[in-house]
């Protein structure tokens, strides 16, 4: 369980982490208040993200991961704790700074991959190249490649309903690793797909993974899927149990 971390007892200055962590959540506590109830989602979360891993976060629907996944990527603040990306303290940052973050930094995957209807598949990977800043020159290798890592190079010049499900929650990905981010953060990936496409999908996930380098970090129900996990960490009560 290494990945249970308590925060590192700093000596002296601070320095840059020397090991593989990506990202340091410190007890993370969020709350919301709905019809004049306070709901407390989160009741002090830690994880560590290591470079090269796959997690999966588990529970049930209600138990807080997305509003979780939402803090890791700093589309959210906690009320409490700490969220710290590559040496980054998102916590601290405002909206603008974290939307920079997340543009050039993270990728994000949501359930119902959330593509542009009117852009093919090419067109929809070349924007997040655009949005992130990238070199224009560099925007036509760079799609056509993450096309290739997810299967779809032939497919390129399709819009997202001429594809299925499966191939076009395997577009958003290429959408969303296109810039390189070195954290992927996937909302129930394979929720909306039969149990082959989902299986397919974690392929797709491990060999971006191993290709790229980076760290996916996912949530899902599914307890086939799980087993392609190198960490699950499950949910429950707003805290993490041993899963
Ligand atoms: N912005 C919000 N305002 C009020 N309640 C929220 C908000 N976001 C999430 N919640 C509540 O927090 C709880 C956890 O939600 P969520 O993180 O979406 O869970 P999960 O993704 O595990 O299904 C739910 O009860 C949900 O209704
Ligand atoms: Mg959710």
């Amino acid at each position: 369980m290494d990945i249970f971390q308590s925060p590192s007892g700093d000596e002296g200055e601070r320095k840059p982490a020397e090991d593989d962590t990506i990202l340091a959540v410190t007890g993370v506590e969020r709350s919301f208040v709905a019809n004049g109830a306070r709901l407390d989602v989160l009741k002090g979360i830690n994880l560590t993200l290591r470079r090269k891993q796959l997690v999966m976060l588990r529970g049930r629907s209600g138990s807080g991961k997305t509003t979780l996944l939402n803090l890791i990527g700093g589309l959210d603040v906690p009320d409490r704790g700490s969220i710290v990306f590559s040496g980054k303290p998102l916590h601290e940052w405002n909206d603008e700074q974290r939307t920079e973050v997340r543009r050039k930094e993270i990728g994000f995957i949501f359930q119902s991959f959330a593509l542009l209807p009117l852009l093919s598949a090419y067109e929809n990977v070349e924007l997040s190249l655009r949005l992130a800043g990238a070199p224009r020159a560099t925007w036509k290798e760079r799609a056509e490649f993450c096309l290739e890592l997810v299967g779809l190079r032939r497919r390129m010049f399709h819009r997202p309903f001429e594809l299925s499900g499966g191939e076009q929650q395997r577009v958003a990905i290429a959408k969303a690793i296109a810039h390189r981010p070195p954290l992927l953060l996937a909302d129930e990936p394979t929720a909306e797909l039969d149990s082959q496409m989902g299986a397919q999908i974690m392929t797709v996930f491990r060999h971006v993974m191993e290709t790229e380098q980076m760290t996916i970090c996912m949530t899902t129900h599914d307890p086939t899927i799980m087993e392609v996990a190198d960490h699950v960490f499950e949910m429950a009560d707003g805290k993490f149990v041993s899963a």
